[in-house]
């Protein structure tokens, strides 16, 4: 069993539109252990379309793992083995996402009801590689809230083999919720994830949902393996930072200014490439969220970055434009 024991603890969620590559570049800045997780591609667009598209990344992104949406074992497994070649850390298999697409393709949440589907998944695609292929589940469905449901779709796809799964502690509703309903208002239930991992200590599980503090993460780590964080990363990424410092003190934590400093050449190059500004600096928004000049910041950059010719430039008078002391 792949169980990744030497995973590292923090992880930053997949969000669709959010962790793409300039993100995850711009993530990796903050925190240099923390496992980065892509936005959902679908199987089956690596399978009929380009596939450097979708899952070329840069370097310094290591490690990260690519999210796949799909539930054709044969689709799923030869996205598995072009992803493996582009050098992936980790596979993960979307039984998470609740929206109507999504369901419609048959993937995402409504599979945790399918837990033999999603084995064959893990096995043909853990036929393809090395790398770790692992799980990224919910705790229920609809009415199906216990864990005992939680626990029957766990044992059939860890008895293929899967030795790895990030619980969102709530529930997905699949009738009449919005995916980012599904955020909200099933309340979160960290406890159930900690007796899944009391019940079963030889997996390595990852908690999400709900984590926005050093001291909520720390003490969700004396339960679980893992925490991995989605929004509060991407809107007040500097808690990434805070959180390689707190559990790596040999890290010095970075002022904001050098991280922007540091993207300086990343961004000359993408935009070089022919991107625009604004597809790297819209993930940079909020590194100055809760201090003096956030709004100056996020101001500037939101009235420059879409402009034509604009360059790194953009992000240095971003700088010049708040209080030194930030
Ligand atoms: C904009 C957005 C897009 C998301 N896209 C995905 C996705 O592609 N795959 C997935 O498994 N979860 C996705 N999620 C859910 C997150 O991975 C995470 O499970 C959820 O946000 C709860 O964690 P948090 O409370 O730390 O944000 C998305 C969340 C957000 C906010």
């Amino acid at each position: 069993m792949k169980n990744s024991t030497n995973s590292p603890k923090i992880a930053v969620a997949p969000m669709m539109d959010w962790t793409d590559r300039h993100c995850r570049y711009f993530m990796r800045l903050l925190t240099p252990s923390a496992f980065l997780y892509t936005e959902m591609v679908t199987a089956a667009a690596i399978h009929h379309g380009d596939a450097q598209r979708f899952l070329r990344f840069n370097e310094q992104e290591h490690p990260v793992a690519l999210q796949l949406g799909g539930s054709n074992p044969e689709w799923m497994a030869s996205a598995t083995r072009k992803a493996a070649g582009f050098g992936y850390d980790e596979i993960n298999i979307n039984v998470g996402c609740p929206s109507d697409r999504v369901q419609s393709g048959q993937f995402g949440a409504c599979l945790m009801q399918e837990p033999s589907i999603v084995a064959d998944c893990y096995k043909a695609m853990q036929a393809e590689t090395e790398i770790p292929v692992t799980v990224k589940t919910r705790i229920g469905i609809d009415d199906k809230d216990s864990d005992e449901f939680l626990r029957r779709f766990i044992d059939v796809v860890a008895a293929a083999g899967c030795g790895k799964f990030i619980v969102h502690a709530r529930i997905a509703i699949l009738e009449g919720l919005s995916p980012k309903d599904n955020r909200t208002i099933p309340p979160l239930d960290y406890d159930r994830v900690y007796r899944l991992k009391h019940e079963l200590p030889e997996l390595n599980v990852v908690l999400n949902g709900g984590l926005v503090g050093v001291d909520q993460v720390e003490d969700a780590l004396r339960h679980v393996d893992g925490a991995m964080i989605g929004r509060q990363a991407y809107h007040q990424p500097y808690f990434l930072a805070e959180l390689e410092h707190h559990f790596n003190g040999d890290w010095p934590l970075p002022a904001r200014r050098e991280v922007v400093n540091a993207m300086l050449p990343y961004v000359e190059s993408v935009v070089a490439e022919g991107e625009s500004l604004h597809r790297v600096t819209r993930h940079m928004l909020g590194l100055f969220a809760g201090q003096p000049g956030a709004r100056a910041w996020r101001r500037y950059i939101s009235e420059h970055a879409h402009r034509g010719g604009a360059g790194a430039e953009v992000l240095i008078n971003a700088l010049n434009a708040i209080p030194v002391a930030a």
